[in-house]
Parts: C-alpha cells; structure tokens; sequence
C-alpha cells in the first residue's frame, strides 16, 4: 500500500532537481496520529505555513494540507504523518527561481507507543560533542537540513541513553537531538533560548501556553550547559513522544518532581494519554 501523496497523487518519487532534495530547500513536520486524529494539526500548519513565507516558499492552501492529512491518517490507530514542504524543483545553483512551484509530500507512517518506564522513571541523557550552528535565518523553523542531528545522534548505540543534548560551540544548551529541553529552577519553567538556532517545538508551544494558563511561572533564557546541574528537575518534550522527564545525566541524577507531574497531567488533560495516570 502507498502511504504517501506528492503533490496529492499517490507515488513515492521526486524529482531528482527539487531544491529540497538538492538543498535542503524546504520544511518538514512529523504529527502525532492517535485513533484516526491528527495531533495538535493546527499547531504544525501554522510553523510550516509561517516558516514557507518567511522563507519565501509558495505554499498550498492551509485547507488543502488538512484535507490530505486527514484522509491519510483516517483508517491509523497509531502512526505519524509526516509532511514535507520543498521551493520545488529548479535549475543548477542556489538561486531560488523565479517561478518555483512548491513540492507537497504527505506521508503516513507506522508507529509504536514508547516504554512507558521512559514516562514514569525518566529517560537518561547524555551531551553530545556536535555542536549546533547558530543559523538566525532559520531559527526556530523545522527546515529539511538535520545533519546536525543526525551526527549528533550517531554519537551513541544502543538503549541506556534515550536522548543526547546540543550545544553551541560557545556552551549554550539548545535543545535535544530530537526534542526541546526544560528545566525547573526554583519552581519556575526556563526553557532555552531559541533566537539563533534550535526548533521552535509545537510541544514546547503547548507547554508554554499550559504553563501561562495554569499560573506557572516561565521565561526563556539563554542556558549554559554547566547550569544544567543546578536544575530541580529537567524534561523534553516533543510532538511524538508528549513529555519525557530526564533522571541522569551523567553522574548528575534528578528526580522526576511535582513541576514536571503536574505538566504530564496537564497534558493528559489534552489528550496526549502516554502521558496518563503518572
Ligand atoms: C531538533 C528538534 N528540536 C525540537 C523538536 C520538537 O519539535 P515538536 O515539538 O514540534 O515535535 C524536534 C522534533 O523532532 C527536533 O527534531
């Protein structure tokens, strides 16, 4: 069975000349899809519809990415929808063209739920030696060049370590590999500062939003990496996974603490239920 729509036909090709292909020239998203619904659509379509015009990119109709979206994910009791959002193709050279037609891949993939050990004693963590560049014109957008990541993540085998965290080269912690990082000082929700780098998470969105609505406190900031030892109580969090408090890193141990619960019962309330019954 094909899962993926290009440019709303069923296929699994693109062009070999689409910029994002060649360049990385595009944005993607990976939703949650939980008994045939898309989590928090709204949230993702509105960072890639922002991201494609601050980066110029002609995009389709917001109706039309729901639309597909939903007939993908409607028969799923569990998977993740990925789109995919590219300039298009074009000629050799970086130069956007004139008259780019964006590509439009919809994809449609198996899941399975994480341990749920990782959402009741936490996760392990490590710091990884990739740093991640300062990029203020893509700041906070999902775009399609993760090398960073990836060698970030290649970094380490096997299960002990679920997640690793990036730095700048200057000592700042951004966030992980493949989610955004909180911390708990003293009551308060600090999250990194992601004004030159790192992806503005939909989760981190919704834990902001809760967070303001609930009367925690919280701010942003710019976080060195040496601080993280003097947090209370540390968690990630991104769209697939809902919240995973962290319990170590390194010889550092810390407890899974009343912010972070109250965070996951947050969550569930919305119906992220991993997050359930903690
Ligand atoms: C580098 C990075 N930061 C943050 C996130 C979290 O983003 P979201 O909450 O939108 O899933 C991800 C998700 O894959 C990521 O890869």
């Amino acid at each position: 069975m094909n899962n993926w729509l290009i440019d709303g036909v069923a296929g699994d090709r693109i062009a070999v000349t689409d910029r994002g292909f060649t360049y990385g020239d595009g944005l993607f998203e990976t939703i949650a899809v939980r008994e045939g619904q898309l989590r928090f659509l709204d949230y993702h379509l509105d960072r890639l519809l922002n991201g494609a015009e601050q980066l110029n990119i002609s995009a389709p109709e917001r109706n039309l990415f729901v639309a597909e979206a939903g007939e993908l994910a409607k028969n799923s009791d569990y998977g993740t929808l990925k789109i995919i959002l590219t300039r298009g193709t074009g000629q050799r050279g970086y130069s956007p063209p004139d008259q780019a037609t964006s590509s439009r891949l919809l994809g449609l993939l198996p899941g399975v739920a994480p341990a749920r050990k990782k959402y009741i004693d936490g996760i392990v963590v490590r710091h990884c030696s990739t740093s991640i560049g300062r990029s203020p014109a893509t700041a906070g957008l999902k775009t399609l060049g993760r090398l960073e990541q990836v060698l970030a993540r290649a970094e380490w085998k096997g299960e002990t370590i679920t997640e690793g965290l990036m730095s700048t080269a200057d000592g700042y912690v951004i966030c992980g590999t493949m989610s955004n990082l909180f911390l708990v000082r003293h009551g308060a929700l600090v999250t990194p500062n992601l004004a030159t780098c790192g992806i503005n998470g939909v989760m981190r969105r919704v834990i902001l939003e809760r967070a303001e609505r609930i009367g925690l406190q919280w701010r942003v900031e710019d976080v060195l990496r040496e601080s993280l030892t003097d947090a209370d109580e540390l968690f990630v969090t991104n769209s697939l996974i809902g919240l995973w408090p962290v319990c170590r890193i390194a010889d550092r141990a810390y407890p899974v603490g009343a912010v972070t619960r109250s965070l996951m019962a947050e969550l569930t309330d919305m119906g992220i239920s991993e997050c359930a019954g903690l």
